[in-house]
């Protein structure tokens, strides 16, 4: 079976579930309409939207991980902190019980990249860091930069990733089935859109445990005016 065809295979796999879950609960609703009681039909109906959640969730990660090989990123001078400050707000309301403490450096760190691209990548990491953690913990997000890179690092407090999958977490539809990760609705795709990523803007993602949960980093190569005015001179 070629790639394409295990990509195939998996995709439909993945979109039947939430359809037939759907296509299931509608039919009760039609069939047994006068049994229902209210509260029974507002259950069926939370669950029909929840399951189209999913499904527009896992359709724009899937078309993301297609455009990618063909995707030219429009790279340009963007501070690291600015971009965590503008999708921090987004990310406190799907996870109002997590605390998000940021350790920002004093001065706007910058980094040759994809400002668009550049938020997505954080919301992924964030993200994660909310979904794999209990409600109330905290979750730190930290940047500085050492003489030619910027670090970024997003740590939790959460279940941690056994060693045995950290290749495995980066790839397409890898989720680590454990109780957590049962309860919690994802794709598997959005680590491997952020490597992809990461890696296109010049980057290195990269993560280990700690005491208790994760810390994800990234580093970029610091933006540096005297090269791009080089580079742009030789045009
Ligand atoms: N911070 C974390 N702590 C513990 N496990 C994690 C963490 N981040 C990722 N994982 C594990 O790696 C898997 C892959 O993560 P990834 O972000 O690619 O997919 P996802 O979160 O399941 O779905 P989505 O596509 O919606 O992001 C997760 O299912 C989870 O098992
Ligand atoms: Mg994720």
């Amino acid at each position: 079976m070629t790639n394409q065809d295990d990509f195939i295979s998996t995709v439909s796999h993945e979109l039947r579930t939430p359809l037939t879950s759907i296509r299931g609960f509608a039919q009760t609703m039609l069939s047994s309409w006068d049994k229902l009681d209210d509260n029974s039909k507002k259950k069926f109906l939370e669950i029909i939207e929840q399951q189209a959640n999913r499904l527009i969730h896992l359709v724009e990660n899937i078309l993301s991980v297609t455009k990618i090989p063909s995707e030219n990123l429009i790279l340009k001078r963007t501070g690291v902190n600015s971009s965590i400050s503008s999708i921090i707000q987004i990310i406190k309301q799907k996870y109002p019980e997590h605390k998000l403490i940021l350790d920002l450096n004093k001065q706007e760190l910058y980094i040759y990249a994809d400002s668009e691209k550049l938020q997505q990548i954080f919301i992924n990491l964030i993200e994660n860091a909310c979904k794999y953690s209990d409600k109330g913990s905290n979750v730190n997000i930290i940047t500085k930069s050492d003489e030619k890179n910027v670090i970024i690092k997003v740590q939790d407090e959460g279940i941690g990733i056994d060693e045995e999958y950290a290749e495995k977490i980066f790839e397409k539809f890898s989720r680590i089935d454990n109780p957590l990760t049962r309860k919690t609705q994802g794709s598997g795709l959005g680590l491997f859109i952020t490597k992809s990523l990461t890696e296109k803007m010049n980057g290195k993602i990269s993560f280990k445990n700690l005491k208790k949960g994760t810390e994800f980093g990234l580093k970029f190569p610091i933006y540096n005016i005297e090269e791009h005015a080089k580079c742009s001179v030789g045009h």
